[in-house]
């Protein structure tokens, strides 16, 4: 068997994982207070951000220095959307970490010129030194971010067309598919496998099969957090139901 290059960490069940997820965010954070971090959004991370959350209300975690990077946006929503990402960011973890704006790097769908947003994106993480670490959930398709199947392990961050996969998938969040839009912006595959490190979360039995494709499979376009396998640093954290115990 080909060694395998990720820590992957398997836990028992979503609990256990939004605590070890918290563990490690929380120790880069005490080591780095200055640290770089891109966050998803997604169901998966929701109990790690909740118990980052726990920790700052109890006093043991400050991340008032610490910088936040937006992963990925829909085309055409303002910040005050029901669907926007950032608006999930802010509740979900900026809001409960009491992150103040400044310290937020937002990737803005709906700015009106989109190629320059997007370089001023890639600006912004290379003038932070880059990203310390990207906590990123794994799409049923393979994809990070919005980084769709086939996917360049180059490609800057930009504006593209969703799989039809991924806007079935979206669907629950916004109550059908009618209502996720059609184009997002992502941040690029570059920055993300450029990463001094990444957690990628992953929970649920319906992730069982592509979650093994990632780490076990080969390394291909078509399932794009494959390419994890050749980054620095990565740790794959899943529950049982996700590896298929
Ligand atoms: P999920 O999303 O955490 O809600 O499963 C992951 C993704 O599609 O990137």
């Amino acid at each position: 068997m080909r060694e395998r290059i990720v820590q992957l960490t398997i836990v028992d069940d979503y609990e256990a994982l939004s605590r070890a997820g918290a563990d490690l965010m929380a120790d880069l954070i005490e080591a780095r207070p200055d640290a770089s971090i891109i966050l998803a959004t997604g169901e998966t991370p929701l109990g790690l951000y909740r118990e980052l959350a726990e920790r700052r209300r109890r006093g043991e975690l400050d991340v008032s220095r610490a910088r936040f990077f937006q992963l990925d946006a829909y085309m055409g929503l303002g910040p005050d959307d029901r669907r926007s990402l950032y608006g999930w960011m802010k509740r979900s973890v900026l809001d409960p970490l009491d992150v103040p704006e400044a310290n937020v790097v937002r990737l803005p769908g709906d700015a009106p010129d989109i190629q320059a947003a997007c370089r001023a994106y890639d600006a912004a993480v290379r003038a932070a030194g880059g990203i310390d670490l990207a906590v990123l959930g794994l799409g049923p398709n393979g994809h990070l971010g919005f980084n769709e199947p086939p996917a360049d392990p180059a490609s800057p961050t930009r504006a593209l067309d969703l799989t039809e996969e991924s806007i079935v998938s979206n669907a629950r969040y916004w109550g059908g598919r009618d209502e996720v839009p059609r184009r997002a912006l992502t941040a690029g595959l570059s920055v993300l496998l450029a990463a001094r490190g990444t957690l990628l979360v992953v929970s649920g039995a319906h992730k069982n099969a592509i979650l093994r494709r990632t780490v076990e499979g080969p390394i291909i376009p078509d399932v794009p957090a494959s390419y994890l396998q050749g980054a620095a640093n990565v740790t794959v954290l899943a529950d049982k139901a996700a590896w298929g115990e």
